[in-house]
C-alpha cells in the first residue's frame, strides 16, 4: 500500500562524545529521504534528538566537573548546531531530559507494572558499563568479553524490574513475517538465529547502580534502563500520553502514516526486539519499517577518539561546502552496506561526480546556449531524432526510477541513476558535436534541439539533487534562467518549462579540487585529533 504521510527518525545520540561524520551519516541520509518526499508533495515528519541519560553520561560529567544537566545541555547544543550546518530540516529534536519525555518514561512504566509485564527480580549477569548491556555466560564466551562492543564485562547482580519478553513472542513471529520490516533481511535472520530461537530473557528494564536517569515513581532506588527510556523518545517526542493528541495521532496511530526509523547495526537488537514489543505492551501500532544502515569506518577500524582517527563534519562543511559532504555521504557508500571513509575517495568522489560530470554538464550547456543561440533556450521539440528520443525516455525512467528507489529506502542507488542521467547528457554532447552543428546553417534546428534537451536534462538533475545539493540546485535553476517558485517538482515532466528562457552563465558549481592538497589537508585533520 502507498502511504500519504511519513515519520522517519534517527537514533537518538548519546551525548556522552561528540558528533563525527558517522553521526553526520545516519541524519543526512534521513533528511534526504524527508527533503525528497516533501518536495514530492508528501507530509513527512522527521525526528532526531538526544540520549542523555546513563551512567556514562554520569561519569563524563563528574570528570568534567559538571553536574549531568549542565553538561548535557551543553552537548545537546554541539549536535544542533551541526543539524544547522548541515541544513539538517528536522521538525523537532527531542532530549530525553525534556518534562515531556521523562512523564512518558514513568507512565509507561507504571502502565507494563499495572499490565503485568514487569516484575521486580534480582539480575545477576555480565555487564558492560559502556554498553549499559547484561549479557549471559554464553553471550561474554570464555574471554567475557561484551559480544557488541568487544571489551571486558564484569560480574554483576542487582535488584531489577524485568519485562517479560516471552509474552509478545507471537507480536514478534508476526513483524517480522512482513519482508519490509526489518531490511536488510540479513539483519532480520541475526536477529532471529542469535537472539529470538536461543530463547528470549526477560529484558531488564531498571537500574539501581547509578542515579543519572528517569526515576521510578513506584520505587525511588531505581531509575529506568537507559534502552527504556531511549526507544520512548520516538512516540514522546510525537506527543503520546496526551501532550499533543493531534500530532500523535497523525503520525502514529493513522494506518495511512508509514513510520521509518533508521538505524545503526549496533543498535538492531534494541529496536527489532523490545522497541515492537514495548509497543504492543502500549497497544500502540508497530514501525513500519527498521532500516538498518552500515557503518561508515575508517581504513583502522571504528571511529573512535582513543584511535585518533575520528573526522568532524565541520572542516569538510567549511571548505569544501555543505552540499559537496552531504552528496558523498549520499552517494559513497550504498545506504545499508558498511563503508569506508578514506581522504582519497573523499575527493575524487566530489571531482568524479560534481565538478566533472553534473558541473561541467551545466557550464558546458549554458556556454554552448550563449554562443550558438544568444542565451536562448530554444522550445522543446519531441521526438525530433533518435538520441533526443532515447534521453526523452531516460529521463522519465530515471524520474520514475528515482522515486521508487527512495520510496524503498535505497537513496545511494536514487542518486547512482541521477548521476548515470547527467553522464549521459555529458556524452550525447560528445557523440552530437554541436561544434561542428553550429558551422552549418541547415543544421540549426538540430542542434537548437540539443541545447535545449541538455537544458531540460539539467533542470530535472537539479530538482531530483535537491534534497542532496540544499544550495548548489538554487544555483543550477539560475544559471537555466528560472525562478524558485517556477520550479516546482510538478514541472518535472514539463518539457516546456525552459521554452525561451535567457541562461545566465555562473561560477562553476562546484571547483575542481586538487586531489594532492586536499588529501593532505584532511589528512592533517585526522592526524591533529
Ligand atoms: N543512544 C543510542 C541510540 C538510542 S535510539 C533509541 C546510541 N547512540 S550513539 O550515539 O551511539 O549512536 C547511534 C547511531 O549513530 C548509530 O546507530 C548509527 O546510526 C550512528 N552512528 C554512530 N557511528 C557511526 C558510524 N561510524 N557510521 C555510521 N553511523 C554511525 O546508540
Amino acid at each position: 500500500m502507498n502511504k500519504k504521510r511519513f515519520y522517519i527518525t534517527t537514533p537518538i545520540y548519546y551525548t556522552s562524545g561528540e558528533p563525527h561524520i558517522g553521526h553526520a551519516y545516519c541524519t543526512t541520509l534521513c533528511d534526504v529521504f524527508a527533503r525528497s518526499k516533501r518536495m514530492r508533495g508528501y507530509e513527512c515528519f522527521f525526528l532526531t534528538g538526544a540520549d542523555e541519560h546513563g551512567q556514562k553520561i554520569e561519569q563524563n560529567a563528574e570528570s568534567e566537573g559538571k553536574d549531568p544537566q549542565t553538561y548535557v545541555n551543553e552537548k545537546a547544543l554541539i549536535f544542533k548546531h551541526l543539524w544547522e550546518a548541515l541544513k539538517i530540516s528536522n521538525n523537532d529534536f527531542i532530549r530525553t531530559t525534556e518534562e515531556r519525555h521523562i512523564k512518558v518514561v514513568q507512565d509507561t512504566f507504571t502502565k507494563f507494572l499495572n499490565n503485568d509485564d514487569i516484575y521486580l527480580g534480582s539480575y545477576k549477569g555480565w555487564y558492560c558499563k559502556y554498553c549499559e548491556s547484561f549479557w549471559t555466560d554464553t553471550q561474554v564466551g570464555e574471554n567475557r568479553l561484551c559480544p557488541d562492543c568487544g571489551r571486558e564485562a564484569i560480574q554483576n547482580e542487582e535488584e531489577a524490574y524485568f519485562f517479560k519478553t516471552k509474552k509478545y513472542l507471537n507480536v514478534l513471529e508476526k513483524f517480522y513475517e512482513n519482508p519490509k520490516s526489518i531490511t536488510p533481511v540479513s539483519r532480520k535472520n541475526e536477529m532471529i538465529n542469535t537472539f529470538i530461537k536461543p530463547g528470549l530473557e526477560d529484558l531488564c528494564v531498571s537500574r539501581t547502580s547509578f542515579k543519572w536517569g528517569v526515576p521510578i515513581k513506584e520505587n525511588e532506588k531505581h531509575v529506568a534502563y537507559v534502552w527504556l527510556d531511549a526507544l520512548l523518545n520516538y512516540i514522546s517526542a510525537l506527543g503520546y500520553d496526551s501532550s499533543n493528541e493531534e500530532l500523535f495521532k497523525k503520525y502514529w496511530e493513522d494506518e495511512n502514516t508509514e513510520i521509518i526509523h533508521v538505524i545503526g547495526a549496533d543498535i538492531t537488537r534494541f529496536h527489532a526486539i523490545y522497541w515492537p514489543e514495548f509497543l504492543s505492551a502500549l497497544n500502540l501500532r508497530l514501525p513500519d519499517r527498521i532500516f538498518v544502515h552500515g557503518l561508515l569506518m575508517m581504513k583502522d577500524g571504528k571511529m573512535s577518539k582513543s584511535k585518533g582517527n575520528v573526522v568532524s563534519p565541520y572542516p569538510l562543511i567549511d571548505r569544501y561546502g555543505v552540499d559537496a559532504l552531504r552528496y558523498y555521504l549520499v552517494r559513497e557508500v550504498v545506504f545499508g552496506s558498511n563503508g569506508q571513509f578514506t581522504p582519497e575517495q573523499f575527493i575524487e568522489r566530489i571531482n568524479a561526480d560534481l565538478v566533472n560530470n553534473l558541473g561541467n554538464l551545466l557550464s558546458r550547456t549554458v556556454s554552448m546556449i550563449a554562443k550558438y543561440n544568444n542565451g536562448i533556450i530554444p522550445e522543446f521539440v519531441e521526438k525530433t531524432t533518435v538520441f533526443n528520443t532515447e534521453l526523452e525516455n531516460l529521463v522519465i525512467n530515471t524520474v520514475k526510477q528515482y522515486e521508487e528507489y527512495i520510496d524503498d529506502l535505497k537513496i545511494t542507488e536514487a542518486y547512482i541513476e541521477v548521476l548515470n542521467l547527467t553522464g549521459r547528457a555529458n556524452k550525447y554532447i560528445e557523440d552530437t558535436k554541436p561544434w561542428i552543428l553550429a558551422k552549418d546553417e541547415i543544421k540549426k534546428e538540430e542542434l537548437n534541439q540539443i541545447l535545449t534537451h541538455l537544458a531540460y536534462i539539467l533542470f530535472v538533475a537539479g530538482k531530483l539533487l535537491e534534497p542532496v545539493l540544499v544550495t548548489k540546485a538554487s544555483e543550477i535553476y539560475a544559471q537555466l534562467g528560472l525562478k524558485e517558485e517556477e520550479t516546482s517538482y510538478k514541472n518535472i515532466l514539463n518539457v516546456s518549462l525552459l521554452n525561451n528562457r535567457i541562461v545566465k552563465k555562473g561560477d562553476a558549481l562546484f571547483p575542481r579540487l586538487d586531489s594532492k592538497v586536499e588529501v593532505e589537508y584532511i589528512k592533517s585533520l585526522m592526524n591533529n585529533k
